[in-house]
């Protein structure tokens, strides 16, 4: 199938159909990703907190991100690709971002991500203007984590609430493609997604955002503990955890390899 475009997920969005997207971060992951048809993957600086080993998104670098951005594109043939821009790879400037941005476009994404609010709109039009496809993440941002005051719901009050609101609205002016919305109740994600004429992408932002994005350990079930609001579909932990055991047993006991599986 042909590779998902900015224009299909709007007509998507159109024709009142909700949005799939989770993050990916290899190639052996994101081909049964998109073999299933999730419209949109998502290179997060999650990868810091999960394939990593880190307990957050802080200590990502931009090499990491590029490497598994380009591993996602060719496990792809079909899904949207955003690459996440690390903490410290755009906010100093518009240049900045943008030097940063072309290298994660030349890796195979189809959009970039920035965290902020309002005061990012310049970085965003910038990017815009010079042919990028920007998503913009409002809400809880885990690169402002200390500043925010842990990872907790935002915009719980009237000002919190109008304050996002307006995040979101300035970057869809600056050109803003989608607009991810984390952590915040499910009232102002409704809010923000009927004020936005762009997609809206929800984590933990109720059922009525243009599009569901999880982490995919979490829905998987590969971690010990999720988020609240990270349903576990499966128990993929188990299931590899079973596999490895079972090869575990028969090597110790002689049992593999067998005549069948050598030479
Ligand atoms: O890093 C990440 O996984 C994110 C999610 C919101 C997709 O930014
Ligand atoms: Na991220």
């Amino acid at each position: 199938p042909a590779r998902i475009r900015v224009q299909h997920l709007n007509e998507m969005v159109a024709n009142g159909e909700v949005l799939t997207a989770l993050t990916c971060y290899d190639a052996l992951t994101a081909r049964i990703l998109d073999a299933a048809g999730i419209d949109i993957l998502v290179v997060g600086d999650s990868i810091g907190n999960t394939a990593l080993g880190f307990s957050s998104t802080i200590q990502v670098t931009l090499e990491d991100i590029e490497r598994a951005t380009s591993a996602v594109m060719r496990g792809t043939t079909r899904a949207f690709i955003i690459a996440d821009m690390p903490m410290g790879t755009y906010e100093e400037s518009p240049a900045q971002a943008i030097r940063t941005a072309i290298r994660l476009v030349r890796a195979g994404a189809d959009a970039v991500k920035l965290e902020g609010g309002e005061a990012f709109a310049p970085t965003v039009e910038a990017l815009t203007k010079a042919g990028i496809n920007v998503v913009a993440h409002v809400g809880y941002r885990p690169h402002a984590d200390a500043a925010l005051g842990g990872p907790r719901v935002q915009g719980r009050d009237e000002e919190e609430s109008e304050a996002i609101i307006d995040d979101a609205v300035s970057l869809e002016k600056a050109g803003a493609i989608a607009v991810v919305v984390e952590m915040v109740p499910g009232k102002l994600g409704a809010k923000i997604t009927e004020i936005l004429s762009v997609p809206t992408l929800g984590i933990g932002a109720g059922y009525r955002t243009s599009g569901q994005l999880l982490v995919w350990p979490d829905m998987a079930g590969m971690t010990e503990w999720q988020p609240s609001y990270a349903k576990r579909f499966g128990e993929v932990g188990a299931a590899l955890s079973n596999a490895v055991t079972t090869f575990r047993t028969a090597v110790k006991g002689r049992e593999f390899p067998d005549k069948e599986h050598s030479f």
